[in-house]
C-alpha cells in the first residue's frame, strides 16, 4: 500500500500518465534558436501549453470512458492518438524506469520460444527489443506489427484469440491507480489468474504477475476497476 507522500491518482504531480512530462510546459519548451526573437519564443511555449492541454484531455477521456468509446475517440480523431503517444513517451522518459523495459527484461530471461501477447502495445517495444514471437495488440495501429483489438471485448481480429488459457499475465500498471490492491488481486483470481510475485519497490507503477489457474468464475468482479489518472496543470 502506498504512503501518504506518494503520488495520488488525480494530483498534478503524480509521475503517472498524464503528469510529468507535459505539466510543465516552460520546462518542456524546445529552446529558441539563437538570435530568433521573443515572440517565436513565445509561440513556441504557447504551442507548448496547447499540446499539453490537449494530451491531458485525451488522457482524462480515456481513463473516464468505455473502452468502446476510447476507440471510437481515436478512429474518428487519428491526430488524437498520436498527441497521446508522444506525451506518453515524453512523460515516460522522465520517469526512472519505463515499465515496458522491465517486462523485456523479464521476457529475455525466459525461453525465446515463448510466444507473447502485447495488449495496448503501443509502438510495439516488446515486438521490437525480443526474439520471441510477439503478437501486438491496440485499439489503434501506430505500426502495420498492431492487430486492432480492443482487450475489454476479448474479440480480436487475429488467428490468435485473445482469450488467456494458460500462461503467465504481466501487468504493469500506475501504482497510484490501485486503491485496493488486496481487491485487484482478488478479482483477478475469481477470473482464474493465480497471483506469483508483485514488485511494488516504484511509487511509478506496479508490475504484477499472475499464471492462469483455471477457468474465470462466472460472477461480477468489481476489484478489478482502477482510479482514473486525472491531473491538474501545474
Ligand atoms: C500508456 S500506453 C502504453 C503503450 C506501451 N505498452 C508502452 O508501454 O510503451 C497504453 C496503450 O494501451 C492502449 N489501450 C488502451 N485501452 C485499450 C483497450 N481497451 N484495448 C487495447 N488497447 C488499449 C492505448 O491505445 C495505448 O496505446
Amino acid at each position: 500500500q502506498r504512503g501518504r507522500d506518494q503520488p495520488q491518482a488525480g494530483a498534478g504531480e503524480e509521475p503517472g500518465p498524464g503528469a510529468a512530462g507535459l505539466t510543465g510546459p516552460d520546462l518542456d519548451a524546445a529552446p529558441a534558436p539563437a538570435g530568433a526573437g521573443r515572440s517565436a519564443a513565445l509561440r513556441a511555449r504557447m504551442e507548448e501549453r496547447l499540446l499539453s492541454a490537449r494530451f491531458r484531455f485525451i488522457n482524462q477521456q480515456l481513463y473516464t470512458c468505455s473502452s468502446r468509446d476510447a476507440a471510437r475517440l481515436f478512429q474518428t480523431d487519428p491526430g488524437a492518438f498520436e498527441i497521446y503517444h508522444r506525451g506518453f513517451a515524453r512523460q515516460v522518459g522522465r520517469w526512472p524506469e519505463n515499465p515496458v523495459h522491465r517486462i523485456v527484461r523479464y521476457l529475455r530471461r525466459r525461453p525465446a520460444s515463448l510466444v507473447v501477447a502485447d495488449f495496448g502495445c503501443g509502438d510495439c517495444t516488446i515486438a521490437r527489443s525480443v526474439k520471441n514471437e510477439v503478437h501486438s495488440f491496440d485499439l489503434v495501429p501506430l505500426s502495420p506489427r498492431v492487430t486492432v483489438c480492443d482487450m475489454a471485448e476479448h474479440r480480436c481480429h487475429s488467428g490468435l484469440g485473445c482469450s488467456f488459457h494458460r500462461g503467465t499475465l504481466m501487468v504493469a500498471e500506475v501504482a497510484s491507480r490501485f486503491e485496493d490492491l488486496r481487491a485487484f488481486l482478488n478479482a483477478m483470481a475469481q477470473l482464474g489468474f493465480k497471483s506469483v510475485s508483485k514488485d511494488l519497490s516504484s511509487p511509478f507503477f506496479y508490475l504484477l504477475e499472475f499464471t492462469k489457474a483455471g477457468p474465470p468464475r462466472p460472477r461480477p468482479v468489481p476489484g478489478l476497476r482502477l482510479l482514473p489518472c486525472l491531473y491538474k496543470r501545474r
